[in-house]
């Protein structure tokens, strides 16, 4: 039986909505018939009438004009991608819920776990679903170090090692390609609206480990701030994991400069360890260090997001849950508030 497909309104049309969400995903799943892309809003009126016309859907320049109306078979908006800058999140997506949409939020979902509840409280209170836009879990080498540690390829987990940097400052959306614009998105680099290392690379590493070990017992961090920075360029984040086989432990560095070589995934377990050097290949050794399995040839970690939007289109026709909920989504918050108001 054929499915309706899930009528989308995106809120946001910067790098990750333009590009991320609207190019990558929604195009394609539009052509899969999953899901619609409707309607668009930006700020930005020009923008927003791009994006209209290049992407087949209504203009809105004000989010409550996308919200309002009804979610019917109509055209109305049933979900609302919300990729707006960290603290506008909020208010977009409780207003969202509150008029009975559903709703994808970028990550972080919010920058304070207080935030975070009271948008889960809202979906609850609306009955409506609140998922966000942890894409990264579907890296093909985290899909190995996580399959690989779940089978206990290394014995149990002693120690777990990532990095991720994002080199320079963070650009405004080019002509045709992300992050190539003329200017700094400004809001990356104030404290006020989430900006900083923390907030902006976290959350992908955050969720990869919360997926390897589970939830901390506990959290700590360390941060640079350069002279004159409102915002860290590094934060180091310690997870404690318990006392279970002696306990386990995380630790995550995000910077904006590359740091070479560092690896991007490294476990170390009783048995051995699993090491991801640059994402194209996921190497075992055992615990003489001899290497015992090589999965290479792996596609570097790219864009993605096909999963994450193939699941919330099914979750929302009846189909199982949706992979990333608005509660892990909060743990995600959780874990890189504690490290970032350690590291004050
Ligand atoms: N999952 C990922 O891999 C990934 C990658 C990049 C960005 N992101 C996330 O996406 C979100 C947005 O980041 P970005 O890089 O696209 O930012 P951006 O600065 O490139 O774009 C933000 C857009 O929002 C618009 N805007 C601002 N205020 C608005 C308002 N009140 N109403 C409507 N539109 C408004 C701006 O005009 C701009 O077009 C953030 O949460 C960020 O962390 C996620």
């Amino acid at each position: 039986m054929a499915v309706t497909p899930v009528r989308v309104g995106l809120v946001g049309l910067g790098n990750s909505g333009w590009y991320y969400h609207a190019e990558q995903n929604l195009v394609p799943a539009r052509a899969a018939g999953q899901l619609d892309l409707v309607a668009v809003c930006d700020a930005d009126p020009a923008r927003a009438a791009t994006a209209a016309d290049r992407f087949g859907a209504r203009a809105h320049t004000d989010w409550r004009e996308l919200v309002a109306g009804s979610a019917g078979d109509d055209g109305g908006v049933e979900l609302v991608v919300v990729a707006l800058p960290h603290h506008l999140h909020r208010d977009v997506v409780i207003g969202a819920l509150r008029a009975g949409r559903h709703v994808h939020v970028e990550k972080p979902m919010a920058t304070s776990v207080a935030d975070a509840d009271a948008m889960l409280s809202a979906a609850r209170a609306a009955g409506r679903q609140l998922s966000v836009h942890q894409q990264r879990r579907w890296e093909p080498d985290f899909q190995q170090v996580l399959r690989l540690v779940h089978e206990g390829a290394v014995g149990p987990v002693r120690r777990v090692e990532v990095h991720r940097s994002h080199a320079g400052r963070y650009r405004t959306a080019g002509d045709g390609t992300p992050h190539t614009g003329s200017d700094i998105a400004t809001w990356t680099e104030e404290a006020d609206t989430g900006g900083g290392a923390g907030w902006l690379i976290g959350p992908h590493p955050v969720d990869q480990v919360l997926q390897l070990l589970g939830t901390p017992t506990a959290v700590t961090g360390t941060a640079h701030r350069p002279p004159g920075s409102a915002v860290e360029d590094h934060l180091r984040i310690h997870l404690a994991f318990g006392q279970r086989d002696g306990g386990s432990s995380a630790r995550i560095d995000v910077h904006r400069r590359a740091e070479h070589p560092a690896p991007r995934f490294r476990v170390v377990g009783e048995r051995g360890d699993i090491t991801s050097e640059d994402g194209t290949s996921v190497v075992v050794r055992d615990a003489d260090g001899a290497v015992v399995v090589v999965h290479d040839g792996l596609e570097p970690p790219g864009r993605l997001g096909a999963e994450l939007y193939a699941s919330l289109a099914a979750s929302l026709r009846g189909g199982p849950p949706v992979a990333v909920t608005g509660e892990q989504g909060r743990d995600v918050v959780d874990v890189l508030e504690r490290a970032l108001r350690a590291a004050r």
